[in-house]
């Protein structure tokens, strides 16, 4: 029994119709390369299904980026790439795979995917499948969908046996009216791709060989019509690309909100796909979450917040308009209103991060408080200290960045600076205004400012007041 699929993934187009220089298989979708969709499909397919299956991505336009993709794609062995060297259509993006990758020819089945379709699943790929093998006489199917909107999509047009698909630059005004369209997803019998691959022409309105013509009206192919569009939705355009973006995000809160995270308003959120929040956890309206996030069960976000690639632990608060980059903060911590965590920096659980604090590549040990308008940076501190109002790190000299440290216990007065590199021990005591040069040590009182003079009776001198 055959038994074995190569899954090509056409990735080399440049994407004119996005009037960006990107490739369009790179452009983000809810946070993601539209590529990244597709690939997780194939992978799920290969994963789930009884094939044994092999990825082969085409590449072609700014074919560098594609390959740093490739370089950083936590399953990259699983997927090999080939090279278009010039973009002359999809059945010539195929040709390229078979001759980079020859041994693709030996696989029984040839599974044709777009890497402009994010919302694809490896459902569609299963389906497409069984259809293919329930009648042992059919040599490949492509998957169609009836849709009130066929413009830019291949028209299906039934035969005796077989269809044959008349994209949108060759159709005639009559076939253009026809509303069953091409997905650009098709399952293939090998020998069958074999037969017709290099007989395919460019005789067309575009001057291209489309990979629509392995399928004819007399071929022992069928179009496989799917009852909803929803899954082969095609970007072709900046404002599909928005679209889809949008239904992927929906999906996403959907989704949370079955798994128990309560969005005060679902509609006021942003969030990517690959964004994960724990149960019990309660999202304020108009915040946004990117990349990796990770936040845990039982955390409040208020309003406004922005959360970019950070871990948040179990049972934080992260309260109004606050900005988190590349950070941690652990269990139980609370950040903000208004606090900036840059990249680098971890809270430690129970520590407090108030209003107008910033923060960057610092580590705060558990209880540590750090509660108003101050910048902490390049620093460490140690358990339970408390950093008084208006502490400042002075850790850049113009040149280089310096480490300050302090250790657990201590307390830092209002209004300090420490000037970097310094260390301030455990147990200290820093008395406010205190401009901190040199080191202190554990236990030690630290005092840096200049004696007050106070004359009895002298202020009237100084206090003016206006002549009427
Ligand atoms: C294609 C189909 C159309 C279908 C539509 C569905 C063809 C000829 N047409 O049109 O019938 O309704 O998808 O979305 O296939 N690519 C290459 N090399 C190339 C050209 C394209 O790798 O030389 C890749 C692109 O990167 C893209 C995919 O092939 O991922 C499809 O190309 P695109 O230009 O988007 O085709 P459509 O016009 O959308
Ligand atoms: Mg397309």
């Amino acid at each position: 029994m055959s038994n074995s699929v190569g899954i090509v993934i056409l990735a080399a187009g440049k994407g004119t119709r996005m009037k960006t220089d990107q490739p369009k298989a790179l452009a983000p979708c809810a946070g993601k390369p539209l590529l990244d969709y597709v690939v997780q499909a194939a992978l799920n397919f290969a994963k789930n299904s009884s094939l044994k299956a092999e990825i082969g991505v085409v590449v072609g336009h700014r074919k560098e980026l594609l390959e740093q993709w490739h370089t950083h794609h936590s399953e990259k062995s699983a997927i090999k790439t080939a090279w278009q060297r010039e973009q002359n259509g999809t059945a010539d993006a195929l040709k390229a795979c078979f001759k980079d990758l020859p041994h693709f020819w030996n696989y029984d089945y040839t599974l044709v995917a777009c890497a402009d379709t994010p919302l694809i699943s490896e459902k569609e790929f299963q389906i497409l499948f069984n259809e293919l093998q329930s009648q042992p006489d059919l040599v490949g199917v492509a998957a169609t969908f009836e849709t009130a909107k066929p413009t830019g999509y291949g028209r299906i047009q039934k035969g005796k046996q077989g269809f044959r698909i008349i994209e949108e630059k060759d159709a005639s005004e009559e076939e253009k009216k026809i509303t069953e369209v091409n997905s650009a997803f098709y399952f293939l019998k090998t020998t069958h791709v074999k037969a017709i691959l290099n007989q395919i022409d460019n005789k067309n309105k575009s001057g291209e060989f489309y990979l629509t013509d392995l399928f004819q009206q007399d071929f022992a192919v069928k179009a496989i019509k799917f009852p909803s569009e929803k899954p082969f939705l095609g970007i072709n355009t900046l404002e599909q690309l928005a679209n889809v973006d949008k239904i992927i995000r929906a999906e996403k809160v959907r989704q949370l909100m079955l798994e128990g995270v309560r969005f005060l308003d679902p509609s006021l959120v942003y969030i990517e796909s690959d964004v994960l929040i724990g149960l019990g956890s309660i999202i304020y309206p108009g915040c946004t979450f990117l990349g990796k996030t990770k936040i845990g069960n039982n955390v409040t976000i208020e309003s406004n917040c922005f959360i970019k690639n950070s871990q948040v632990e179990d049972g934080a608060d992260i309260l109004a308009s606050s900005y988190l980059e590349e950070a941690v903060v652990h269990s139980e911590a609370t950040i903000g209103p208004m606090a900036r965590l840059r990249p680098g920096t971890v809270i430690g659980a129970e520590a407090k991060i108030g209003n107008f604090v910033e923060v960057k590549k610092s580590k705060l040990a558990r209880g540590v408080k750090v509660s108003h308008l101050s910048y902490i940076g390049d620093a460490e501190i140690g358990e339970n200290s408390n950093i008084g109002c208006g502490f400042i790190t002075c850790n850049y000299d113009g040149a280089n960045k310096h480490q300050t440290k302090i250790g657990s216990n201590s307390f830092i007065g209002s209004d300090c600076q420490a000037v970097a590199p310094i260390e301030i021990g455990n147990d200290a005591f820093v008395a406010a205004g205190t401009t901190i040069t040199k080191s202190v040590p554990d236990g030690a009182f630290a005092i840096a400012r200049s004696q007050q003079v106070t004359k009895e009776g002298a202020a009237k001198k100084f206090i003016k007041t206006k002549k009427k």
